[in-house]
């Protein structure tokens, strides 16, 4: 069982546990916020049209986020397993991948929802850095890199995710509440909830025993 959706408020840690997740079970990692940071780093016109609503942290449309999925899903190598995070985002985008993934006969087999206390998660936004390069994941109190400010892996001056302030965050949140967690009871059948309030090793330790072998 190895196609998965990971799902949590921002700042839960889904991209954190994803880095972990995918190098353990090998199999990629498809973060809808990530292709769309690409595609505005390098400027196409999906990177132009999303840009807008990312940095107001309102959703992007559903016709592109939704195509984007579907021609990276039919990539070969997501033929052994995926993990799949921040998509889908609302009950709109959930119907519509359910059709995509009749279409591509595939299945989900679980969903990872990681909860963390909504006070919590701000603090650790407003705290995470970003290899711009290698994409890894930072925070300047819970996960240090080893010299301040520089990527551990691949030696890049960190950044911060230009959504990542106060303003922005609290709309994240209320778009989370509202759009976003009815998805845990629409796919009641498939979710395991993680406590994400704790280590990051000890998080990854109890996906593992979740997903099993
Ligand atoms: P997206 O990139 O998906 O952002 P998000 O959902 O807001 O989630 P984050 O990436 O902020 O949090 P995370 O859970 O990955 O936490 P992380 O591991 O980094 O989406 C961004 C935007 O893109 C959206 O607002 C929207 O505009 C658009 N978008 C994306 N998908 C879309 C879709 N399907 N439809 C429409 N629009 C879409 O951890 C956070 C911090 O905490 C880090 O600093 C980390 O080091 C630290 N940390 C992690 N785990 C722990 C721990 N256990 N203890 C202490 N600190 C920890
Ligand atoms: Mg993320
Ligand atoms: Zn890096």
């Amino acid at each position: 069982m190895k196609k998965m959706l990971i799902m949590g408020p921002p700042g839960a840690g889904k991209g954190t546990q994803a880095e972990s997740i995918i190098k353990y079970y090998n199999i990629p990692h498809i973060s809808t916020g990530d292709m769309f940071r690409a595609a505005i780093s390098n400027k196409t016109e999906i990177g132009m049209l999303a840009k807008k609503y990312i940095d107001a942290g309102n959703l992007v449309p559903d016709e592109v986020t939704v195509g984007i999925v579907k021609e990276r899903l039919s990539k070969p190598d997501c033929k052994n397993g995926f993990l799949l995070d921040g998509f889908p985002r609302d009950i709109h985008q959930a119907e519509m991948f359910s059709d995509m993934l009749k279409e591509l006969g595939i299945s989900i087999d679980l969903v990872l929802n990681i909860h963390v206390d909504h006070e919590k998660l701000v603090n650790r936004i407003i705290g995470r850095r970003i290899c711009p390069k290698c994409g890894r994941t930072y925070h300047i109190t819970y996960n240090k890199p080893l010299k301040e400010g520089i990527c551990d892996d691949c030696g890049t001056s960190l950044i911060q995710r230009k959504d990542d302030n106060v303003d922005t965050v609290k709309n994240r949140l209320e778009v989370y509440s509202h759009q976003t967690e009815p998805l845990i009871n629409y796919y009641k059948d498939l979710v395991v909830n993680i406590d994400g309030d704790r280590d990051v090793d000890v998080i990854f330790e109890d996906i593992k025993k979740v997903i099993g072998e």
